[in-house]
């Protein structure tokens, strides 16, 4: 496996790879891997000749006031999980090389990007899909992986490339828990144990939001409200939103039908985690 830097020497590698007509699978990260990202590697790996990861901590993506110096970060480890699960180069650029003196281009998704997670992070999809964008042209994969563990962020990537016309297929990889239910995130180091057991209540309360649309509820609000008053039982965690929304278009819906997306994201200490279910009814 190859620890690659710079942009330039990546294009290089992928010229190569080209002219041999290899598929390029990639699985964009922010490091401090875990089995959510491996996941991604596997599917990658299954669908194409290389698989390429990138690992870059991106700072147009954090709010002033949110945790960009203190994202866990541990190359070494990282570059270890990754070799063990077969991926082929790890591209780590440096904020200069991505972000050079004088940088001034943003690619923007409107309207999908003003609810859920964009509304509590302004600006926040503004970095994600300027450097995702960045990252295709970089890479010109034939595939890309996106966990739905950030539901969000694929339906406004898949958005991005459909309107960008861009030449690549995107790829959903189904959440990947811990044993006991708690979505895995690299952002789960930073929970106390205490935080760590009132966190399980985000995919206990979704697991009961779902069970009783698949017995036929059929409110939004009712189903809202008791996942609200599940996890405002945890002392410990403070809701930033809980939402049910179209999952085709994030729109409203008053009554739960066709493709729905329960999304919430909720605190606990300065600790912000998100879940989700997406469901057919
Ligand atoms: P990061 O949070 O490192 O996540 C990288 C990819 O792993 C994303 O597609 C994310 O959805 C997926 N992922 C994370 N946890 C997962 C889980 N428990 N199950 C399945 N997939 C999971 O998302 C980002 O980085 C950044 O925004 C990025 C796209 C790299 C742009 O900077």
């Amino acid at each position: 496996m190859r620890i690659i830097e710079k942009i330039s020497d990546i294009k290089a590698v992928i010229k190569e790879y080209k002219k041999f007509c290899k598929t390029v699978g990639f699985v964009p990260t922010m490091g401090y891997l875990h089995e959510g990202h491996l996941s991604l590697v596997r599917a990658s790996k299954s669908q194409n000749d290389i698989t390429i990861m990138s690992i870059f901590v991106n700072p147009t993506q954090f709010g002033p006031s949110e945790d960009f110096s203190k994202y866990p970060r541990d190359m070494e480890r990282d570059s270890r999980l990754a070799e063990e699960s077969g991926v082929d180069i790890i591209f780590a650029p440096t904020v200069e090389e991505m972000y050079p003196d004088g940088y001034k281009t943003y690619v923007n998704v409107e309207t999908i990007t003003e609810v859920l997670c964009g509304k509590s992070r302004p600006g926040h999809f503004k970095g994600v899909t300027t450097v995702v964008n960045k990252l295709f042209n970089i890479i010109e994969p034939d595939r890309a992986y996106f966990g739905q563990k950030d539901a969000q962020q694929v339906i406004v990537i898949k958005k991005m490339v459909r309107d960008l016309n861009m030449n690549l297929e995107i790829v959903t990889c189904p959440i990947v828990r811990e044993q006991d239910g708690l979505a895995m995130s690299s952002r789960n180091v930073y929970l106390s144990p205490e935080e760590r057991k009132a966190a399980l209540i985000l995919s206990q309360s979704l697991q009961e939001a779902q069970n009783l649309i698949l017995k036929g509820e059929k409110s939004r609000a009712k189903v809202i409200e008791i996942i609200k008053s599940r996890i405002s039982c945890e002392k410990l965690a403070k809701i930033d939103y809980v939402q049910m929304l179209d999952a085709k278009d994030l729109k409203d819906i008053e009554l739960i039908g066709g493709s729905i997306l329960i999304a919430l994201a909720v605190k606990f200490g300065s600790t912000r985690l998100i879940d989700n279910v997406m469901m057919e009814v």
